[in-house]
């Protein structure tokens, strides 16, 4: 369908399962073994349900706010996602155009399909960009690529912890890897063995399994950026990750790609309410994971949130280019400024855990 007939995140879902090719689709698609995670990381904000207050004056909302010291016109983000040519012969660079126009922040990955010098220098200038890290068993490899980014401008450096150990997503093994696809960031390319043609996991061969704690100085120290850990599942983790003086942490557990039945991340940031809310004040917890409307972002953003990233929603949209970016993003915003209004809330200040209701699952 013409664009102007897309009026939410499900519509572009449903023109890319049409429109990709059945490898792309699986790829973005799949998630680990029986999609347990995959499942309720969306289906756990419907059991959560906003509390309304009415009779305030709420003729605008404003969605401006900063993450990670970048301004964003909203506190939404582009999750980082290999692979974006397989949605958009432009991939990556006509997501950096998209989120450029706007204002919003793109998170890059490490396997993306284009150099990060194209990414970087396709946008604006002025553009804020956060990259995301695979840390290379080839420890040299990983401390070039740090000085590269922060010679590109790039404003945060987001280090992967979830995906260390390949997830088994069926769907994606199960069709022949694109063995003319590489990433031109890490290297990475997929050629198909015994175990299948799973394009997560056999890009994902590089990666340094012994990552730990202890490695935080020596990113911190070549990157010289703000450091986020993506890939909390648990309090006791978001603790660490405040112990190592990390300037912030992303909930996630991988769009449910990795661990399967791991749990939902907006449980996992109900978690860290109950067990060590000062991470908070420490850190900018950042959530991603099964967020497709806007109401869903308000009750991560309710419940402590600075910011909410989104993956699969943006590489469907990418089917059609930038453009189905910034129509995307502007669904987004709209279905966000229309929550908040209803929900007497006028800026991001306003937003609190009194203004949701988490009983379903606050057992859990
Ligand atoms: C991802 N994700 C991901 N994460 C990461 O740190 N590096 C990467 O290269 C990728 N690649 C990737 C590819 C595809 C196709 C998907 C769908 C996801 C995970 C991503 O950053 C994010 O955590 C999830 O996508 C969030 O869940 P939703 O929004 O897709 O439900």
């Amino acid at each position: 369908p013409e664009l102007h007939k897309i009026i939410s995140s499900k519509d572009f879902e449903d023109v890319a399962e049409k429109t990709l090719t059945p490898k792309g689709w699986a790829f973005y698609s799949s998630a680990a073994t029986d999609l347990v995670t995959l499942g309720n990381n969306a289906s756990f904000y419907r059991r959560i349900m906003l509390r309304p207050r009415v009779m305030r004056d709420v003729r605008k909302a404003d969605l401006t706010c900063s993450i990670l010291g970048c301004h964003s016109s909203a506190p939404f983000f582009v999750s980082p996602a290999a692979m974006a040519r397989l949605a958009h012969k432009d991939g990556e660079v006509a997501l950096a155009r998209g989120c450029a126009s706007e204002g919003i922040i793109q998170c890059i990955s490490s396997n993306a399909a284009f150099p990060l010098q194209s990414i970087v220098e396709g946008g604006v200038t002025n553009q804020s960009f956060f990259f995301q890290l695979y840390v290379n068993a080839e420890r040299e490899k990983t401390t070039q690529l740090l000085q590269k980014a922060r010679d590109l401008g790039v404003r945060a450096i987001f280090v992967t912890v979830d995906a260390h150990v390949p997830g088994k997503r069926e769907a994606d093994e199960r069709l022949a890897a694109d063995n003319t696809m590489a990433s031109a960031i890490s290297g990475a390319k997929a050629s198909n063995d015994k175990k299948g043609g799973g394009m997560g996991r056999l890009m994902g061969q590089y990666l340094d399994q012994t990552l730990s704690w202890h490695d935080i100085p020596w990113l911190k120290e070549a990157s010289r950026l703000p450091i986020v850990i993506k890939g909390i599942q648990c309090a006791a983790d978001a603790k660490k990750a405040m112990e190592y003086d990390c300037q912030g942490i992303l909930v996630s557990n991988h769009g449910g790609r990795s661990l399967d039945t791991a749990p939902p991340s907006i449980l996992t940031l109900l978690e860290l309410h109950a067990i060590c809310p000062e991470v908070f004040d420490r850190m900018e917890v950042l959530v991603d994971g099964g967020l497709t409307r806007g109401s869903d972002m308000l009750k991560a953003l309710a419940l402590g949130a600075k910011a909410v990233g989104v993956g699969r929603p943006f590489l469907y949209s990418l089917t059609y280019g930038q453009e189905g970016v910034e129509h995307l993003s502007q669904i987004f915003k709209d279905e966000l400024e229309t929550s908040m209004r209803l929900c007497g809330i006028p800026d991001l200040t306003q937003v609190s855990p009194a203004m949701v209701n988490t009983r379903d699952v606050d057992h859990l």
